[in-house]
């Protein structure tokens, strides 16, 4: 049994990601300090599963505490979900998030070279691959950022690179993930961002719930089938399940790796409308609205290297993510 610790893990995918790690019997510590998440999910976590994971709360960009912390944690392997990932807001105040996502991943770095902790699974993000490389994107493409929050996923990749050419004795995996959507299929635990959403399946919960009046599909004149955007969705618990893969794999790396975390397959803004009308059970109003900047037509991910060293493969389908997505959104209204 391992100690885990888990940052951001009161959030969306850190939460379902502490489930699967004590259902596969690890401990688990969450460190979070509640910027974009709420404490009341851990008792959820613990309806689920059994036990309340221990809590850290701290703040990364606390030095100290991250340092006294992880003094006394006697961590095994850190999974780091911890970060800002508004892409449009990271345009308006780019520096809270510069500040909080690399001061906070170079104060976790250091505080576990400091306590002799050298493994971690870092949240990365398709957007690394820019807005310039064909799809399917493979892990070996050059890499580019069109926003300061990807921006900050770049960064902190290099700082991982150098940190593991520097000293291999890190074993430091990149997680690339395309679209997280869906929920834990028990319904106590899954997205709820606050005010209006800015991703779509969540903004399509809202109307399927009868808060927002129609989805606004931004362009339906794109070089595609149906002329909307192309997306690798993939089901939150799938997404969670590669990370124990992944800290698997961990245990044999020396140095760095990034890996996709996708299923390799796409779906329109129209499939995933049609698919949460079939998950609900009516039809969903919308209108074509004008194409949103910096939208890429087609993202999706090429998962070879996920199969082949992580022994992982996502398994839900985009009707599955739908339902499971429209019963936590129903269950916690
Ligand atoms: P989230 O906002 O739900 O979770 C992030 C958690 O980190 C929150 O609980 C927040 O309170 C915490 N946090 C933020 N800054 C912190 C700090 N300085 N100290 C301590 N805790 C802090 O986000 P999520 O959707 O679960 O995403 C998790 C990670 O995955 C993020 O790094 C994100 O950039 C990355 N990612 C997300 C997506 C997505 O579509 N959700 C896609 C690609 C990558
Ligand atoms: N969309 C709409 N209407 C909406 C919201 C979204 O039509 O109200 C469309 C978008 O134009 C896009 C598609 O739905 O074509 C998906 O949009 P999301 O905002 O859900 O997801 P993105 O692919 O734009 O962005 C997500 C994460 C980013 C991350 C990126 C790449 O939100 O953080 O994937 O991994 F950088």
């Amino acid at each position: 049994m391992a100690h885990i610790i888990v940052t951001g893990g009161a959030g969306f995918i850190g939460s379902h990601t502490v489930v699967e790690l004590q259902q596969a019997g690890e401990t688990v510590t969450v460190l979070d300090n509640f910027c974009n998440s709420n404490p009341e999910v851990l008792g959820r976590i613990a309806e689920i599963t059994g036990t309340k994971p221990a809590l850290a709360e701290i703040d990364l960009c606390d030095r100290e505490k991250v340092f006294a912390f992880f003094a006394d944690a006697k961590a095994d392997a850190v999974i780091h979900f911890a970060g800002l990932k508004a892409v449009g807001e990271s345009c308006k105040i780019p520096l809270r998030y510069y500040s909080n996502n690399l001061t906070g991943t170079l104060n976790l770095l250091e505080a576990m070279a400091a306590a002799g902790c050298k493994k971690l699974v870092f949240s990365s993000s398709a957007t690394v691959y820019g807005d310039r490389n064909p799809v399917p994107f493979t892990e070996g493409m050059p890499t580019a950022a069109t926003n300061p929050y990807g921006w900050t996923k770049l960064m902190i990749e290099q700082m991982l690179m150098d940190t593991a050419a520097a000293d291999p004795s890190w074993s430091l995996v990149a997680l690339r993930y395309f679209n997280p959507i869906g929920a834990h299929p028990s319904g106590l635990i899954g997205e709820s961002p606050n005010g209006i959403p800015n991703n779509l399946v969540p903004y399509i919960a809202k109307v399927a719930i009868g808060e927002l009046d129609h989805l606004n599909v931004f362009g339906d004149d794109y070089d595609t089938p149906d002329g909307t955007c192309i997306r690798d969705y993939i089901h939150v618990v799938d997404l969670a399940k590669g990370h124990l893969c992944a800290l698997r794999y961990a245990d044999t790396l020396a140095g760095f790796k990034e890996v996709n975390l996708g299923t390799g397959h796409g779906s329109s803004v129209m499939e995933v409308l049609h698919a949460y009308e079939k998950a609900c059970g009516r039809e969903l109003p919308y209108v074509i609205a004008p194409r949103r900047d910096g939208d890429i037509p087609r993202m999706y991910a090429q998962t070879d290297r996920a199969k082949e060293l992580l022994h992982w493969e996502a398994e839900s389908d985009l009707l599955t993510m739908c339902r499971d997505s429209w019963n936590f959104t129903k269950k916690n209204v």
